[in-house]
C-alpha cells in the first residue's frame, strides 16, 4: 500500500488563526476541526494541477467538495465535468469518456464526444472511480501517462490538459489488496488524498448543517419556520447513516409537512427507545422496527461492512448493481415524496 500524503504541507500559523472561527468554506458548511482541517487542505490542493482523490462514505459531501476545489482553482472558467463510474455499463465507459467516431461499434451511428474532450482544459471529476473494470483502470493509466488518447475507432490523437480529481466510498488500499483495483493508479490519482469525516464525527456540525438547511428552505420559500426542542434533539441524537444527504433530506420532508414549528419524525419512533446496532459483522434489529427502516439499515451496514464496495454489497445482499443504486436513490431522494 503506497503511503499516501493527506495534505502538501502545513498550514501557516496565520492560516490557522484565520480559519479558527470559520464555520463555512464557500458552499461547505461546518466548524468542527475535521471539517477546518478539510479546508485547509482543499484550499492548498486548489492552488495546484495536483490530482485528488476523495474519500468518504456516502452522503459525505465528495462531490461539493470536488466542485469547490475546481472553482477555487485556476481552472475556475472552464468545465467542471462530474462522471459517475459506477453507473455507466462497463461495455460504455471507453466510449463515454473517451468518445468515439460514427461507426466504430453496433450502435454509434454518429461521432459523439467524450466527457475527456469536453473538460478539455478543465476538471474532470471522476466519482466511484474503484468501480471501474481492469481494462478502463488500464486506459484510464495511460491517459493520464500521456494526457492524450484516441477516440474509440479513430486514428486521431487528441491532447487534453485536464485536471482529475477522483472519489471513493470505499478504502482504495482495500480495493488494491483485494486486487480489484491498480496500485499505480492508485498512486496516480492519490497525489493528494483527501478524508472526509462522516456527519457522526463532526460534533456540533449537525446542528449548524440543519440550521443552514432550514434558513436555506426559509429564504427560498419567504416563510420563517424554527425548529421544535424535539426536532433539534432528533437532530443531535440521530446517527445519520446517509450523512449530509440524509440530513438534508429530512429537513426538506419536515419543512414540507410543518407549520411554523419543525418536527422531526423521530427515526426510531417504532422502535422503542433502541435502534439498530451493527457489532463484529452482526446487525441486531429492534422487534416492531418497520420492515421498510430495517431494510434500509441494513442495506447502508452491508455497504459499510464492504467499505463502500456497492458491487460486493449487491452481491452480498443477492440484489443487482442496479437495484442498490435505485435503493439509494429512493432513500436520498425521499425528500420528494
Ligand atoms: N459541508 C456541507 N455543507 C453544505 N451542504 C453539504 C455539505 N456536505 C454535503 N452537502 C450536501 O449534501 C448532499 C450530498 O453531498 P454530495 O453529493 O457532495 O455527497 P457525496 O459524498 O458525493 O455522496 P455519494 O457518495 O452518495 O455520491 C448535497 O446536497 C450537498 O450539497
Ligand atoms: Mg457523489
Amino acid at each position: 500500500m503506497p503511503t499516501l500524503s493527506p495534505t502538501p504541507e502545513r498550514p501557516t500559523e496565520h492560516a490557522v488563526a484565520r480559519t479558527d472561527e470559520q464555520q463555512h468554506f464557500g458552499v461547505l458548511f461546518g466548524g468542527s476541526p475535521a471539517m477546518r482541517e478539510l479546508y485547509r487542505q482543499i484550499e492548498r490542493v486548489a492552488r495546484t494541477d495536483a490530482s485528488v482523490l476523495i474519500i468518504g462514505e456516502s452522503g459525505t459531501g465528495k462531490e461539493l467538495i470536488a466542485k469547490t476545489i475546481h472553482e477555487r482553482s485556476l481552472r475556475h472558467a472552464k468545465p467542471f465535468i462530474p462522471v459517475n463510474c459506477g453507473a455507466i455499463p462497463a461495455t460504455l465507459v471507453e466510449a463515454e469518456l473517451f468518445g468515439h467516431e460514427k461507426g466504430s461499434f453496433t450502435g454509434a451511428i454518429a461521432q459523439h464526444i467524450g466527457y475527456f474532450e469536453h473538460a478539455s482544459t478543465g476538471t474532470v471529476f471522476l466519482d466511484e472511480v474503484t468501480e471501474m473494470n481492469a481494462e478502463m483502470q488500464v486506459k484510464l493509466l495511460r491517459v493520464l501517462e500521456s494526457n492524450s488518447f484516441h477516440r474509440v475507432g479513430g486514428t486521431d490523437l487528441i491532447n487534453v490538459d485536464m485536471r482529475i480529481i477522483a472519489a471513493s466510498n470505499r478504502a482504495p488500499d482495500v480495493a488494491v489488496a483485494e486486487g480489484h483495483f491498480r496500485e499505480d493508479l492508485l498512486y496516480r490519482l492519490a497525489v493528494v488524498l483527501i478524508r472526509v469525516p462522516p456527519l457522526r464525527e463532526r460534533g456540533d456540525d449537525v446542528e449548524l448543517l440543519a440550521r443552514h438547511f432550514l434558513d436555506e428552505l426559509n429564504r427560498s420559500g419567504n416563510t420563517d419556520k424554527v425548529f421544535s426542542r424535539r426536532a433539534l434533539d432528533i437532530v443531535r441524537g440521530y446517527q445519520w447513516p446517509g450523512n449530509v444527504r440524509e440530513l438534508r433530506n429530512t429537513i426538506h420532508r419536515a419543512y414540507i409537512m410543518s407549520d411554523d414549528q419543525v418536527e422531526l419524525a423521530d427515526p426510531y419512533a417504532n422502535t422503542k427507545t433502541r435502534r439498530p446496532s451493527v457489532r463484529d459483522g452482526l446487525m441486531s434489529v429492534p422487534i416492531g422496527t418497520p420492515l421498510a427502516d430495517a431494510q434500509r439499515e441494513f442495506i447502508f451496514a452491508t455497504l459499510k461492512h464492504f467499505e463502500g464496495d456497492k458491487r460486493q454489497a449487491a452481491r452480498a445482499l443477492g440484489i443487482s448493481l442496479k437495484t442498490l443504486y435505485n435503493r439509494l436513490e429512493t432513500y436520498q431522494g425521499r425528500a420528494a415524496e
